[in-house]
């Protein structure tokens, strides 16, 4: 399974991870991707710990299986911040993990106050704590959970209205700190609703995501490799049918995801005990 020309796994709960595939195909053109949606189990956000590590690493063992992917990107943060330590131990290939963008956000404010904007799961990590502890230590962060924009990305990527008063009603504690100046979209799925969040300000923000800093890395871990010869990008999902979903993959240049069943826990023991065998 450790061939690192093999496709790019790139990983998430829904359609947000296409916000990160967007980075890595500007800076790796032509480079196979493969995209791994669970979206039977979307949304992350909400879910509890336990559960969501082991589901995590169950489906996302089968689409390395599936893939033979040289490299799996976590393009979700609510998975990185929780699940990749248990990631790297069950894999033989390179995780790369997807985190809020603290530390540049720190550096950017000028009035030293960040919103952090992300799942509620994100919100209150550990790791989330860390990382603000580690790079914004002198900053007020201001965190704010919007698990309702998850939804409102999906519906705008399938070619369905979104609703403009959710997505207000989500940034209203952002923009009612009048001192708040730079804001970190802590889930992939937003910065795909950037457009709506730089209308609704109402007054200039930055907004940063850490897409183009997971593309930079990924280049640095997987300098070369398989590149696409003909027709689109190969894709999987735990719902392969729905329609919305189908549609996003297509505006990427994904083909229409082939169904995938997360392993089961005594597949994946044998999986992990392969993987401990010298190669
Ligand atoms: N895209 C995921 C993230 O970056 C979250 C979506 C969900 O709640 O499933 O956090």
């Amino acid at each position: 399974m450790s061939n690192l020309q093999g496709p790019i796994l790139v990983f998430d709960s829904g359609v947000g991870g296409l916000s990160v595939v967007a980075h890595l195909r500007a800076v790796m053109p032509g480079r196979s991707l493969t995209f791994l949606c669970d979206n039977a189990a979307l949304p992350y956000g909400t879910k509890e710990d336990t559960w969501l590590i082991e589901r995590i690493v169950s489906v996302c063992c089968a689409g390395a299986r599936a893939s033979g992917a040289g490299v799996l990107v976590v393009a979700c943060n609510t998975a990185s911040t929780l699940a990749l330590d248990a990631l790297r131990a069950a894999l033989p290939i390179p995780v790369v993990g997807t985190v809020p963008a603290i530390k540049p956000a720190a550096a950017m404010s000028r009035n030293g106050v960040i919103g952090l904007l992300a799942t509620s799961g994100t919100v209150r990590r550990r790791y989330t704590d860390r990382l603000i502890a580690r790079f914004a230590a002198e900053q007020r962060v201001v965190r704010v959970a919007a698990d309702a924009l998850v939804r409102q990305a999906e519906q705008w990527l399938a070619g369905s209205p979104t609703d403009p008063y959710v997505i207000e009603r989500s940034l209203e504690p952002l923009f009612a700190d009048a001192e708040l100046d730079t804001v970190v979209l802590g889930c992939t799925h937003f910065p795909l609703l950037r457009p709506f969040f730089e209308t609704l300000a109402p007054r200039p923000m930055q907004w940063i995501d850490s897409g183009a800093a997971i593309a930079r890395r990924t280049v640095t871990v997987a300098p070369q490799g398989r590149m696409i010869t003909e027709g689109s990008d190969a894709s999987f999902a735990t719902a392969p049918a729905e329609p919305g979903m189908i549609h996003a993959l297509k505006r990427y240049e994904f083909s229409a995801p082939q169904g995938i069943e997360p392993l089961r826990s005594e597949e994946l023991q044998s999986e992990l005990l392969n993987s401990e065998q010298p190669q």
